[in-house]
């Protein structure tokens, strides 16, 4: 399943980026954007991830984030995550990037984590910009929309269709990918821009890129190693596979 490049490379890496995506997230039971029953095919993105949508019909939009939230805290983070975690405790210098909002990644443990879309969990107000917990958001008692202390509307902190991306977790997340020796990109079509770009930098820059999805993606002819397979199946044996190695090296 895992080349000896691999293996190699990962044995001699300080620094091992992972790039993440809605697939990885699959397997909790979180609902990808793509595909047979993605997000998208029910829901048109145009009028529920946009900032125009919002100032239309705020309600219609943080109905459709409400229901998303009330899904993502049911759930737990899946094998994958955990095994993410193992990895990052494995390398000097390792960090997750992730186009999730859903918060698994940090919910299983991880650390170091660049967010490029956002966090579900996190609100912040349309007129001053300050954030606020998701306590802070009630909708329980009144139909009323929730508002900031300044009186603006509150909205989730999540990137919608023709925003920017955060530009500080943006630069760290090319920084990294510009840094890593080996780069995962697991569950994500790399379709959405520029996050579909950072694989594709890291391979320009030297570094091993490994894509570990359930099926192939466009991607997958310019990486240098595609493995098909479920995320919450394959980083667990990954890292069963260098614990192993680690403990027989030390014998
Ligand atoms: P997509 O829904 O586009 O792609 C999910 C990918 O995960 C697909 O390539 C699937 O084959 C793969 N997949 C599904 N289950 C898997 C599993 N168990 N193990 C491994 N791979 C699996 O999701 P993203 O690429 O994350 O943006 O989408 C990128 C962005 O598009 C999202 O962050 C969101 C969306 O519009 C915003 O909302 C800004």
């Amino acid at each position: 399943m895992f080349s000896d490049e691999l293996i190699t490379r990962l044995k001699r890496a300080q620094t091992v980026v992972a790039l993440t995506g809605a697939g990885v997230s699959a397997e909790s039971g979180v609902p990808t954007f793509r595909g047979e029953n993605g997000l998208w095919k029910n829901f048109r993105p145009e009028e529920l991830a946009n900032f125009n949508a919002f100032i239309k019909n705020p309600k219609l939009v943080w109905e459709w984030y409400q229901w998303r939230k009330e899904l993502v805290n049911k759930v737990k983070p899946n094998p994958g995550h955990y095994a993410l975690v193992e990895l990052e405790a494995m390398f000097d210098d390792f960090c997750m990037i992730t186009q999730n909002v859903d918060d698994l990644h940090r919910k299983a443990g991880a650390k170091k984590i660049y967010e490029l879309h956002g966090n579900i969990m996190r609100n912040r107000c349309v007129d001053c910009n300050e954030y606020t917990n998701e306590d802070d958001v009630q909708f329980a008692e009144s139909d009323a929309l929730p508002r900031c202390h300044c009186g603006g509307l509150l909205r989730p902190d999540v990137v919608w269709f023709g925003e920017q991306l955060p530009q500080r977790t943006l630069m760290q997340a090319f920084d990294a990918a510009n840094r890593a020796e080996v780069f995962f990109s697991i569950g994500t079509s790399a379709v959405v821009q520029p996050a579909a770009s950072l694989p594709i930098e890291a391979r320009r820059a030297g570094a091993y890129v490994v894509e570990i999805n359930f099926e192939p993606t466009v991607i997958s002819h310019y990486v240098d190693e595609s493995i098909i397979g479920k995320s919450g199946e394959i980083l667990p044996k990954l890292v069963a596979r260098l614990r192993q190695d680690r403990s027989s090296s030390e014998e």
